[in-house]
């Protein structure tokens, strides 16, 4: 009994098979159509459309991050050399697998970045080795003429975070040549050299990185702030325990590591040509906390004037809190004399660059 009821079951499912077979040669059914039955809707992801422009090393450090650590699946690279776009399109394609099932398209065409949630930018001229940022600034301006307009024709929604150097007259480039609101341009600015600032402290002190805090304010380059006043690991502030901390006469000479910070990335590119990883986890992490709605605080670069005795229209970093709708609030810091005169030094610099510009 038992061994008729296995035959009459084989035998039903050869006739199935068959039954396809012949469906699809009669039919010129498609082999999808041939291989799946539908039973319900299939819908497009829920847009988290995230548009790099500038497949450098940078934009493609910021792409892999941001696919690796599943932040987005929804990825468009931009970029004027159309080879490159294909190469880093086919890589990136072969690596599907290994990711979760990334939607990614490469094009030169900004019709393609259509209602993306964020336009990352990275495209530009890149600093030479001992070239100042402040250097590169007309001939990325130029670029961004390029840039900019259409990424907000397609993208009237999106937010802007400009990461192409120097950063904080971009944004500034970028918010007057885009024409959305103040909130939704903000530039990379000092996360990065806040990261590096809190991994050169977490090494002295032998701690984590997540457990340091303290903020690199101001202007990304030569002129940032390090709030050294503020700086504290789990609430208790190294100028409490040594209050010469970050001062010429500090016997540890902690005042260095701001040097460091600043000289770093002069230091990668002369080792290396370029600096990408951490920027690329940077901007990535800024990314999430904007997706997600996370309202996180990050310093990024954001429109000061106003602000912190500030006079002039410039862009540069302030502890931000970051949601859907771009910068949500700015942390009013406990800063000193000294740390405020610091920053409007960098803002009467920046404002003195951009006048010369031409937008
Ligand atoms: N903000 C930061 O913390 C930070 C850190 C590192 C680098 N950067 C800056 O990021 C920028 C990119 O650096 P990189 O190392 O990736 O440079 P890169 O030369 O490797 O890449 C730049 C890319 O931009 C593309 N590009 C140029 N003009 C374009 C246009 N009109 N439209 C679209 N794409 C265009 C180029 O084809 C190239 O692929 C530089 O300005 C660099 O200084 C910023």
């Amino acid at each position: 009994m038992w061994k008729i009821h296995n035959i009459m079951f084989v035998r039903k499912l050869i006739f199935a098979n068959k039954k396809v077979v012949w469906r699809g040669l009669c039919t010129k059914m498609s082999v999808k159509e041939g291989l799946f039955t539908p039973v319900g809707e299939s819908i497009e992801k829920t847009s988290s459309r995230v548009t790099v422009v500038g497949t450098g090393a940078v934009g493609m450090a910021t792409v892999v991050s941001l696919l690796m650590q599943g932040i987005t699946h929804d990825v468009v690279l931009m970029d004027v050399m159309e080879d490159k776009l294909k190469g880093e399109l086919m890589d990136l394609q072969h690596g599907a697998l290994f990711l979760k099932n990334p939607k990614i398209v490469a094009s030169k065409d900004y019709k393609d970045s259509a209602g993306s949630k964020i336009c990352i930018v990275t495209a530009g001229a890149r600093q030479q080795e001992g070239e100042s940022r402040l250097a590169l600034v007309q001939r990325n301006t130029d670029i961004f003429k390029h840039i900019i307009p259409p990424l907000v024709q397609y993208s009237p929604d999106t937010i802007l975070m400009i990461v192409s150097n120097p950063c904080d007259i971009l944004t500034y480039v970028a918010w007057k040549l885009s024409g959305l609101p103040q909130h939704k341009v903000f530039g990379s600015g000092t996360n990065l050299d806040t990261s590096r600032f809190r991994f050169l402290i977490s090494e002295r002190l032998g701690c984590s990185s997540n457990s340091v805090h303290g903020w690199i304010i101001g202007e990304h380059g030569d002129t940032s702030v390090p709030v050294w006043s503020g700086v504290n690991v789990a609430g208790v502030r190294l100028k409490d325990v040594q209050p010469k901390v970050g001062t010429d006469d500090d016997p540890e000479e902690w005042k260095k590591l701001h040097s460091q910070v600043v000289n770093s990335a002069y230091e990668i590119i002369k080792l290396k040509g370029y600096t990408n990883w951490a920027i690329g986890l940077s901007a990535a992490s800024l990314t999430n906390t904007i997706l997600k709605n996370l309202h996180h605080v990050h310093a990024v670069s954001v429109m000061v004037k106003g602000l912190r005795g500030v006079t002039e229209e410039v862009y540069l970093s302030l502890p931000a809190m970051l949601g859907e709708t771009g910068v949500v609030s700015i942390v009013n810091q406990n800063l000193n004399p000294e740390e405020d005169g610091a920053l409007q030094r960098s803002a009467r610099t920046l404002a003195e660059c951009q006048a010369d510009l031409k937008l």
